[in-house]
């Protein structure tokens, strides 16, 4: 091994029951270098991850870090080697100070106590170190979801991490938390500090790695240099095929002028005001708008998970009283939520039952499928949705993240609603599995469903949408038709709001 690697996986081998997950993967990562780890949902991005981290004991291979074959035990003696992970879902304890979570179980102590000035003391230093707005003193509840990430690097720190490693960071962060966190990851590297870096968003991939690493059914593909690669070259080898990266519309436009959903005046305060649009059958509604805009409440509301203040919600003609999901769903509203993961599907059931879980059943215990009928229904979509692995009987939360959110939309699919409201349908999911949802939500609109589509991912909503609502801090500031969008315009209205410049756009 040369000076400057610092990890080495050598064929390493992992096998869950049924699925393998790593098949003889050999690369190696450089020190002080921002490495990206690629591939599709399930490609064993997270289990190569939990190996090196000492999550997972058993499997075949070697890791080496600097010359030292390693074998970790637990995710502890890894972090005492200076081997930390920022975890996909933050897990810290949110009743406790920023400064106790951040040396939790290794807190500085006088004779037996524990020594709290020292611990904000050292504590602080290392927010100072990472421009940290908060201290140590604060407590972690009152935090965003941003803040709290930078808690979890300064952990590492704390712990003297040589190696840091970050599985979809980005994915629940603003603009500008994501902006901090690429100027930390930047520092960090300055500082000599390894990076492992996952991300299903490629252009950040072209921000701020140095390399990328793909891996492709727990097989490894190919090593590139970010500089010399480009973003088609990077699926072609995630997926194995061409895959278009744009969203776009492959059937013709088929909404008609019969509204499904008329909604007027609908307020919640404090969070939206006077929200007036109409959904018509057949037709893609985008929503656009920057974080903070309120899109999820209004969206909420509407299905009945929040109850409004004032307004109306008219379905097929009727001023229908919204006031539970319940309600929602009665009226053939079904929201499928941003926050899939927690929100979407039971622990401990299989995908059969996962998807079988139709929601009115789950909310009324009304219709009870009987088992077999659960598994072939549940094969149709998981075929629709390319599971994998497409197994009726897989325990959903084995599944890679990526695809338990293609069995909650699954679940959701097989339900007979006629007006989806999807909300971020694509967070977390690879390039193929976007194409295939894509195609899903073509497909309900030729069946003359109709949709409202939350999302924050611009080419997403111009490529998929028939109008596109535009809101900014609860307001809905402009209703463009499929004729007139652009990011330009977009932007304009999700950040500006007004009409007056029009002209100028
Ligand atoms: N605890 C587990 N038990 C059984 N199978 C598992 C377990 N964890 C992962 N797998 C399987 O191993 C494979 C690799 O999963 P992994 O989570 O590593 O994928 P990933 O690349 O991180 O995907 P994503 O982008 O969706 O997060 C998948 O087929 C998954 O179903
Ligand atoms: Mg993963």
């Amino acid at each position: 091994m040369s000076d400057q690697e610092i990890i080495q996986f050598n064929n390493v081998t992992k096998v869950f029951p049924g699925v393998k997950a790593l098949d003889k993967v050999s690369f190696k990562i450089n020190k002080g270098e921002v490495h990206a780890l690629l591939g599709e949902n399930g490609a064993g991005k997270s289990t190569l991850l939990n190996i090196l981290h000492g999550v997972y004991q058993g499997y075949e291979g070697k890791v080496l870090i600097k010359n030292d074959v390693i074998k970790f035990g637990n995710p502890h003696e890894a972090i005492q080697f200076g081997i930390s992970k920022v975890h996909q879902e933050v897990s810290l304890i949110p009743e406790l100070t920023v400064g106790q979570n951040i040396t939790l179980n290794y807190e500085p102590k006088k004779k037996l106590l524990i020594d709290y000035d020292k611990m904000h003391e050292e504590a602080n230093k290392i927010l100072d170190k990472l421009h940290c707005n908060f201290r140590s003193k604060d407590l972690v509840k009152n935090l965003s979801i941003g803040e709290m990430q930078m808690i979890s690097i300064a952990k590492a720190l704390f712990h003297d991490a040589k190696v840091i490693s970050l599985d979809e960071p980005t994915a629940s962060l603003t603009s500008s938390e994501t902006e901090t966190l690429f100027r930390i990851i930047r520092e960090l590297k300055a500082n000599g500090i390894t990076i492992i870096y996952v991300s299903h968003r490629l252009e950040e991939i072209f921000k701020i790695a140095d390399k990328a690493t793909v891996l492709r059914d727990g097989k490894f593909i190919r090593t590139f240099d970010v500089e010399d690669t480009t973003k088609d070259e990077l699926i072609k080898s995630m997926v194995g095929r061409d895959v278009s990266s744009f969203a776009k519309r492959n059937k013709p436009r088929r909404f008609s002028e019969e509204v499904v959903l008329e909604i007027n005046n609908l307020t919640l305060e404090p969070h939206f005001k006077d929200i007036s649009f109409k959904l018509r059958k057949g037709e893609i509604l985008g929503f656009a708008g920057l974080v903070g805009a309120k899109r999820t409440d209004v969206v909420r509301t509407i299905f009945g998970a929040d109850h409004k203040d004032e307004g109306e919600i008219i379905v097929h003609g009727n001023n229908v009283d919204i006031k539970s999901p319940l309600d929602g769903l009665e009226n053939g509203i079904g929201l499928i939520p941003e926050n899939r993961k927690t929100q979407g599907f039971v622990k401990n059931l299989n995908n059969a039952n996962n998807i079988g879980l139709a929601c009115l059943e789950n909310f009324k215990d009304l219709i009870f499928l009987d088992h077999e009928e659960k598994i072939e229904n549940s094969k149709v979509f998981i075929d629709k949705i390319n599971l994998k692995p497409k197994d009726p009987l897989y325990l959903t939360r084995e599944l890679s993240g990526g695809n338990q959110q293609k069995v909650v939309l699954a679940k959701w699919l097989s339900t007979n609603v006629d007006i989806f409201i999807f909300d971020e349908p694509t967070k977390g999911v690879d390039v193929g599995a976007k194409q295939e949802i894509y195609k899903l939500l073509e497909d309900l609109v030729a069946q003359g469903k109709s949709i409202i589509m939350v999302s924050s991912e611009l080419p997403e909503v111009i490529g998929m949408s028939d109008r596109i609502v535009v809101m900014k801090e609860g307001r809905l500031t402009k209703i463009l038709d499929y004729k007139e969008f652009s990011e330009e315009k977009i932007m304009h209205y999700a950040m500006e709001g007004t009409d007056v410049e029009d002209k100028e756009v």
